[in-house]
């Protein structure tokens, strides 16, 4: 018999939060077989299904930067799979592969929709394709190097900074002799950043006295912002930006669960203080992704940047509540989703 494909598609569209059970369902057909490939594709099973705050914002009937998800289409996502055959000859069998594969246990990917492990230098792990050296590597490295482009001796706070982008923005902006200031959203997340990543501070935007500590924590105010989050934080460090700061908006994950998002009320520091506020899409920018990562590689090789993973075990099936979790905070650096351990004997299809 067929071995079954899991793969899980939207059902519906959320206004507000995703519904477990109610927003996406389940579906089994016939995994696919090498005898379906046409030349220059390969079949892959997903090891590692990367979760990003961005994927809420594609349930959206919106215009944006990708296409919004179609009703009973499979998820969007991105994972690290295996090649189990293959008619390309930029892969072998075995090789690990990145691509935007969906939620799916297993899928045919044809060249151009695919990046070998052959571009992520010195990988250790396959998750690691999803992380450091990962999509949110790259944007903290570009967003970091070339928009915030922080110079020695001044204030970096970034936000959203225990999670994969934030963690490693930060790190560099410590690597480019700033100094650093974390916001995260607990006293261990804080604690992670200062004792083990070298913040210099780190303040939980959840506590009571939030306010008056991040103000103690930027006494000689901001130079470089980088933003993950967007609403009341935003509005906060524009009102400690210093003359001529730089924002670097990476995302607004405080705003991609509402129905009614907050704008700027602050606007007017962007006049009184001459700050550059610049929006960026990291897929805009492939032609820097083998610096980035031969920069990265070499800091993770010489112990100059840490980074962690928050893996969800349960299969493909854990993605759904792990993705509304995503806005919880439940992760310390990247969340993915282990759909097959790379240790198992690769599935015979
Ligand atoms: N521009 C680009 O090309 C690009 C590429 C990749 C990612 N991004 C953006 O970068 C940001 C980080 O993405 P990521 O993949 O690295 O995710 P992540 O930071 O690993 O995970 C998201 C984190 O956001 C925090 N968070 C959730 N709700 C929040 C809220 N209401 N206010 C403040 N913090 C909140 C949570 O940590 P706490 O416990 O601290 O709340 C959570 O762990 C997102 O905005 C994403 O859209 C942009």
């Amino acid at each position: 018999m067929a071995r079954g494909n899991l793969s899980i598609h939207l059902a519906e569209r959320p206004t507000g939060e995703i519904i477990p059970g109610t927003t996406f369902t389940a579906k089994t057909s016939p995994a696919p077989s090498p005898s379906d490939l046409k030349d220059g594709q390969i079949l892959v099973e997903v090891l590692y299904l990367s979760l990003d705050p961005t994927l809420r914002a594609q349930l959206n009937d919106r215009r944006s930067y990708v296409p919004p998800v179609q009703i009973g289409a499979v998820m969007n996502g991105a994972s690290v799979s295996r090649v189990l055959a293959t008619r390309s000859k930029q892969v072998s069998e075995g090789d690990y592969v990145y691509a935007a594969t969906g939620w799916t246990e297993y899928a045919i990917l044809e060249e151009g929709k695919f990046e070998p492990s052959s571009q992520y230098p010195g990988l250790r792990q396959p998750q690691d394709m999803l992380s450091a050296l990962g999509i949110t590597g790259v944007t903290a490295w570009y967003g970091m190097t070339q928009i915030g482009d922080p110079k020695p001796g001044e204030t970096v706070v970034v936000s959203g900074a225990a999670g994969a982008t934030g963690s490693v923005a930060g790190q560099i902006a410590k690597l480019k002799g700033a100094r650093v200031v974390g916001i995260a959203g607990s006293d261990d997340k804080c604690r992670w950043l200062t004792e083990e990543l070298g913040f210099d501070a780190a303040v939980n935007y959840k506590a009571a006295d939030f306010k008056q500590k991040f103000k103690e924590a930027t006494p000689n105010y901001i130079d470089v912002y980088f933003d993950n989050v967007g609403g009341d934080i935003l509005d906060m460090c524009l009102i400690r930006a210093k003359e001529f700061a730089r924002f670097v908006e990476c995302g607004v994950i405080s705003q991609y669960n509402s129905a009614d998002p907050k704008g700027i009320k602050a606007i007017g520091q962007l006049v009184t203080m001459r700050i550059k506020m610049q929006g960026f899409i990291i897929f805009d920018h492939r032609e820097h992704f083998p610096r980035a990562r031969a920069e990265i590689s070499k800091w993770l090789e010489e112990g100059k940047l840490k980074k962690n993973e928050t893996i969800l075990q349960g299969g493909l099936r854990a993605a759904e509540q792990g993705l509304v979790d995503l806005y919880r905070g439940i992760n310390t650096g990247k969340l993915m989703v282990e759909v097959k351990n790379p240790n198992e004997t690769p599935s015979k299809l």
